[in-house]
C-alpha cells in the first residue's frame, strides 16, 4: 500500500526533513545499544514497534528476533520512504498509534520510544500497546522528561529556550515531560509488575559521545527554529544565544553534559 501523506506534520515538533532525519539517526547510534540490551527480545518474539520513525531501531530488533518477526508501525511517510526494506521479518505499516490495525492479544512484545512524548493522547496509545499483547507479554516504553537537563559549566542562554521548547511542545499538543508520568500511564492500562528505570546520557569532554549528544540537543532546537518563532515564544536573538552557548560548550575541555532517559515496563496480566 502506498503511504498516504502524513496529514498531521504540523504538529510534530521535529518535522521530517533531512536536517531532522540525520538528527534522528545520529540519536539511534548514541541510544540503541544500552536499550537493547534493556528491551532483551527472545528470538521467537512478535514484537510490535510504534511509532517507528526511520526504522533503525526495529531493524536492530530484527535482527534479533531471526524465528520471529518485527512490525513497526509510523503515521509519517516520510519517515516510512526513509525506513529499512529487505530485511528478513521486518514490515511496517501506516496508521495512527491511537487506533492499531491489530487483533487484540497478537504480539509477545510491544514498545515505544520517543513517541508518548508526541501524541495526542498517550493513555489511549498505552491502552493500545495492552490490547495487542498477549496475556503475559511485555510492554516497554522510553521517553523524555527533557527539563531533568544539565551542563557543567552552566548555560542559562540554552535553559531558557528549552523551557520554551516544553512550551512549544504543549501547544502542538505533546509533552516533553511525559517521562515522569509513564508509571500512571501503565498503571492505567492494566499492566502488572510495573518496573521503572532509567537510561543515563551522561557524556563528558573528551569522550566520542559528547560532541554528538550536544549536537543532538541543538539539532532539537534548530529543527524547532520557525515554530517557536511563529508561536513568538523566543526572538532570533534568544535562539541564537542557545545555540552558540552551546557550541562553545563543545569547545571546552572540562565540560559535561547529564540527562537520563524515564523507562517502563510491564506485563499483561494472564487473567
Ligand atoms: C522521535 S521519533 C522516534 C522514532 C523511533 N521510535 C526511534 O526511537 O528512533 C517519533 C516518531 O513518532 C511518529 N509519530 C508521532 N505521532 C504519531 C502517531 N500518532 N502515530 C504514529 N506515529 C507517530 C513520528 O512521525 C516520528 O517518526
Amino acid at each position: 500500500m502506498k503511504p498516504s501523506p502524513d496529514a498531521d506534520a504540523d504538529t510534530y515538533i521535529h518535522g521530517t526533513d533531512p536536517e531532522e532525519q540525520a538528527r534522528l539517526t545520529l540519536l539511534n547510534r548514541l541510544t540503541n545499544p544500552p536499550f537493547l540490551a534493556w528491551l532483551d527480545p527472545r528470538p521467537t518474539d512478535s514484537v510490535l514497534e510504534i511509532g517507528s520513525g526511520l526504522g533503525i531501531l526495529a531493524r536492530e530488533v530484527a535482527l534479533r528476533v531471526p524465528q520471529g518477526e518485527v512490525i513497526g508501525v509510523e503515521r509519517s511517510a516520510e519517515q516510512l520512504a526513509a525506513s529499512p526494506a529487505g530485511t528478513p521479518g521486518l514490515t511496517f505499516v501506516q496508521c495512527d498509534a491511537h487506533h492499531l490495525p491489530f487483533e487484540e492479544s497478537r504480539f509477545d512484545l510491544v514498545y515505544c520510544r520517543y513517541l508518548l512524548e508526541h501524541v495526542a493522547d498517550p493513555a489511549q496509545v498505552v491502552r493500545e500497546m495492552f490490547r495487542v499483547l498477549k496475556p503475559g507479554g511485555r510492554a516497554c516504553a522510553q521517553e523524555n522528561n527533557i527539563l531533568v537537563n544539565a551542563f557543567d559549566p552552566d548555560c542559562p542562554q540554552w535553559d531558557r529556550v528549552w523551557e520554551r521548547f516544553v512550551e512549544l511542545q504543549r501547544r502542538l499538543g505533546g509533552d516533553a515531560r511525559i517521562g515522569k508520568r509513564l508509571y500512571a500511564l501503565f498503571r492505567q492500562a492494566g499492566f502488572s509488575d510495573i518496573a521503572l528505570s532509567l537510561q543515563p546520557e551522561i557524556h563528558h569532554a573528551g569522550q566520542p559521545t559528547f560532541v554528538p549528544w550536544v549536537q543532538n540537543l541543538i539539532g532539537n532546537v534548530q529543527g524547532a527554529r520557525e515554530k517557536l518563532l511563529a508561536f513568538g515564544l523566543a526572538s532570533e536573538a534568544e535562539i541564537d544565544g542557545a545555540l552558540s552557548e552551546l557550541r562553545h560548550l563543545m569547545t571546552l575541555e572540562d565540560a559535561g553534559a547529564y540527562f537520563y532517559w524515564n523507562r517502563a515496563s510491564g506485563i499483561k496480566p494472564k487473567s
